[in-house]
């Protein structure tokens, strides 16, 4: 069974060789009394995840802006060995926020660094999904629970949350997001968060309360560039 699993460890590590994973060899790992079965079950688990969440075009997708990999390397020295597998787990982190103009790159950056955290083995149980989306999902409707979907993206671990301030404000819209982020405010919950309102107008587009939450829990990086979707079809 573990060799179907260090296999897909091995297919998806060699694709990203520059990344220098946590635990690079398990037979080494078991040798010196770690527990190396467990440890690749783990390991294959975070990999599975992570790939599953990213969309087919960020497959391709790493993290290169060198403050993103500064939140990268800070949220690995904030994961804690599990007591079994001693694979890190994340419980809580920074956050970043990640704004500038469309087609720059945000998102891009974005699932490149959970990419980056599941080739190091970070178990860190993340959810993505645009703001709009969590809205549509969220919308109350018979047969949907509403409050269930909005705790599986307020208590996950690590939470990318991307285009804030796109939908049109409502106050149904306003109340969704200001909960969502102060939850993981209060809790010191590792979170992306992207947003393409140029930052004097971001207060007037995600409210006051929530643009300080942001303020304080999340560094800011601004995102330069041109539009890369003017470039043609990829
Ligand atoms: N560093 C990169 N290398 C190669 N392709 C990239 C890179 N960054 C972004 N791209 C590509 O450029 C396009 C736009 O990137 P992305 O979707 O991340 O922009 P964005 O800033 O999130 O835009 P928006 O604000 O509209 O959501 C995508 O096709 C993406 O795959
Ligand atoms: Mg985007």
């Amino acid at each position: 069974m573990n060799r179907e699993k260090l296999e897909l460890i091995r297919r998806t590590r060699s694709m990203f060789g520059h990344i220098t994973p946590f635990i690079p060899d398990f037979d080494a790992f078991t040798a010196r009394g770690g527990d190396g079965f467990a440890a690749v079950q783990d390991t294959a688990a975070i990999i599975a995840s992570t790939e599953k969440l990213i969309p087919p075009r960020y497959q391709k997708a790493d993290a290169t802006d060198e403050r993103v990999l500064g939140w990268v390397d800070k949220v690995v020295s904030q994961a804690k060995p599990s007591r079994l597998s001693h694979v890190p787990y994340l419980r809580s982190g920074p956050s970043l926020l990640l704004l500038g103009p469309t087609g720059v790159g945000k998102t891009h950056q974005a699932y490149g660094a959970l990419r980056r955290l599941s080739i190091i083995g970070i178990g860190c149980a993340p959810v993505a999904a645009s703001i709009t989306d969590v809205f549509a999902k969220m919308r109350p409707r018979p047969g949907i629970d509403s409050e269930a979907i909005f705790r599986s993206y307020a208590n996950a671990p690590l939470a990318f949350i991307d285009d804030l301030g796109a939908a049109k404000a409502t106050e149904w819209n306003e109340e969704v997001t200001y909960r969502l982020v102060n939850f993981r405010y209060e809790h010191r919950l590792s979170t992306i968060f992207t947003s393409n309102a140029p930052p004097k107008v971001l207060a007037n587009r995600v409210g006051e309360r929530v643009a300080s939450r942001l303020t304080e829990m999340a560094r800011r990086v601004p995102i330069k560039g041109v539009d890369r979707r003017l470039g043609g079809i990829t």
